[in-house]
């Protein structure tokens, strides 16, 4: 295969031609669009560092989850801003908290929409750390009972998916063990199994109110420039019943992404964090670059990478574009 007998470029002629031999395809089915639910009645505050972004009292939560279904993405991911805050976030698992109460409305509302609900303390605790804390460091046992509560009070509100992303050591055999006990064996678990330790969440703690008072996550979450240690947590992960495994985020991390596909054979999801988002917006609002083709091109090239599930803020924008044929 030499030049001149072969010719790349006689491929790549024509929009059909290049159409023909096109190896990834996006699908609105690939898509989960995060949401963030608050207490109150009409409220929709928006995120600074998140063009487009709200948080959302239930009633408007609905109609935004409305919006989804309607462009037949098949899933959100919801998190909660509680209206207070303890040492122990309780607000977690409180059979009245936010989430629980946006998951019972979406639900009545939607109920094929498939709702996937974020099990972590940091919204819920006053320190903002993921776990219960003793001086300063974060305990890892003490917090699973925490977790499994919340992710069983998730599921009792109507939640058909739990994905935990505090990096706690045994959390998604805790939950698994919790739900199993209580009869909800058919709820699958989305693991938040590869979580980086990144700057990329800035914009979140400012949608979830979730920055660490002290400190940071580095303690419990991923070490930026591993590998190897990724295989260990998806494989940890898989071992204790995760049906789903995650990488997060996802531009910085697509070789691991590429690795995790080819190491096991499970359903992967990627996570275009609030950092990702939020550089896209920026650009993108200064004229600097095409939103849309840079937003196109990024998903794609996480499909590329190995994701079969691409959580992202931009999941409304995207599901318009691909039904558009971008
Ligand atoms: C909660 C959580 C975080 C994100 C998802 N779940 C923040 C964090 O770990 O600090 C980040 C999502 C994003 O940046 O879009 N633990």
């Amino acid at each position: 295969m030499k030049f001149p007998e072969y010719r790349p470029r006689r491929l790549r002629r024509t929009e059909n031609l290049r159409r023909m031999i096109r190896e990834t395809s996006l699908s609105v089915d690939d898509l989960v669009y995060p949401l963030f639910a608050i207490y109150g009645k009409g409220v929709k505050k928006p995120v600074e560092s998140m063009p487009g972004i709200f948080n959302l009292s239930a009633d408007l939560l609905v109609e935004e989850a409305g919006r989804a279904a309607e462009l037949k993405i098949p899933a959100v991911l919801v998190f909660g801003i509680p209206e207070t805050k303890d040492a122990v976030g309780s607000g977690a698992y409180d059979d009245e908290g936010v989430v629980q109460q946006a998951v019972r409305a979406i639900k009545k509302n939607y109920p094929d929409l498939l709702v996937i609900t974020d099990v972590c303390l940091c919204e819920y605790t006053d320190h903002g750390h993921c776990g219960l804390i003793e001086g300063e460091a974060v305990q890892n046992d003490p917090t699973l009972d925490l977790l499994a509560r919340t992710a069983l009070s998730h599921v009792k509100a109507g939640a058909d998916m739990v994905a935990p992303s505090d990096m706690m050591d045994g959390r998604v055999a805790a939950i698994r063990e919790r739900l199993d006990r209580e009869g909800y064996q058919d709820v699958p678990v989305m693991a938040y199994s590869v979580k980086y330790a990144s700057a990329f969440y800035g914009p979140f703690r400012e949608a979830a109110g979730s920055a660490p008072r002290f400190g940071d996550r580095r303690a419990y979450q991923m070490d930026p420039p591993n590998a190897m240690e990724a295989v260990r947590e998806a494989a940890l992960d898989i071992g204790e019943g995760a049906d789903v495994i995650m990488v997060k985020p996802a531009l910085a991390y697509m070789d691991i992404i590429r690795l995790i596909k080819e190491n096991f054979d499970y359903p992967l999801a990627a996570y275009n964090v609030s950092g990702e988002y939020a550089m896209v917006k920026a650009a993108a609002e200064k004229g600097w670059i095409d939103e849309r083709r840079v937003v196109m091109e990024a998903l794609t090239g996480m499909k590329r990478a190995g994701a079969d599930i691409i959580i992202t803020y931009h999941a409304l924008d995207a599901a318009r574009w691909i039904g558009e044929g971008y």
